[in-house]
């Protein structure tokens, strides 16, 4: 299971790149625009943040297929290391996504609602599809589903192409997304937070640091 962090917003990115297993960060024109910085600075401090190893996936802002190339080489050679360009559905996305599978430049399919989508996406050569979940749920679709339906088809049809799942509210909807055998999820950072937060964790540590207290007072293991 791969976690990434699904936001541009530098601190938010040095904390998770510290303290959780980060497979990378995503973006999008939106996010990037919440952050109202200049595009190139912006990008090249989150590659520094996360180094060279770690999954980038930056989108293009292109309408056609050649522009999308154009767009795609020149933020995959100036941001470096792993890198993946999002491009959007559609026939000229689809189109785009043929061309840059030659170039060896990969390819995550975005804005993807449907399960057909997603194999389109996988047969022209797209490394990754990338469902909006909690944007299905919020029309009373069944966002979860659609990710599962898409797993299954991936694996039915033995494509290589992983699902990245993508728009998430809760941590409940992202931890489904796991067990339906989704190869990795982009959250924000209250997500990622709340992946992990459990009162009942929270109460079993601080009986943990009472008890110790209780017989040592506030001496440590290395002071023994
Ligand atoms: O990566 C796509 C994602 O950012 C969309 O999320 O919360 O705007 O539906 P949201």
């Amino acid at each position: 299971m791969i976690y990434i962090l699904d936001t541009a917003d530098l601190r938010a990115i040095r904390h998770c790149n510290e303290f959780y297993p980060l497979g990378g960060v995503t973006t999008n024109p939106s996010i990037i625009a919440k952050e109202k910085r200049d595009f190139w600075p912006l990008l090249t401090e989150i590659r520094s943040i996360i180094g060279p190893d770690k999954m980038l996936h930056v989108q293009t802002v292109a309408t056609k297929a050649e522009d999308m190339v154009a767009e795609a080489k020149l933020l995959a050679e100036r941001l470096g290391g792993e890198f993946y360009v999002k491009i959007p559905i559609g026939e000229e996305g689809l189109r785009a996504t043929m061309m840059l599978k030659k170039e060896g430049i990969g390819v995550t399919m975005t804005a993807i609602f449907t399960p057909a989508q997603a194999l389109m996406a996988a047969m022209a050569g797209a490394s990754f599809v990338a469902p909006y979940l909690n944007r299905l749920d919020n029309i009373l679709g069944d966002g979860c589903a659609v990710v599962a339906e898409i797993v299954s088809q991936l694996e039915k049809h033995k494509s290589d192409c992983k699902v990245l799942a993508a728009s998430f509210k809760t941590a409940e909807q992202a931890h489904k997304c796991a067990s339906y055998g989704c190869h990795s999820v982009t959250v924000t950072e209250g997500v990622l937070k709340a992946l992990i937060s459990h009162p009942m964790t929270d109460a079993a540590i601080a009986g943990f640091e009472r008890d110790w207290i209780g017989l040592y007072g506030d001496k440590t293991i290395s002071d023994f």
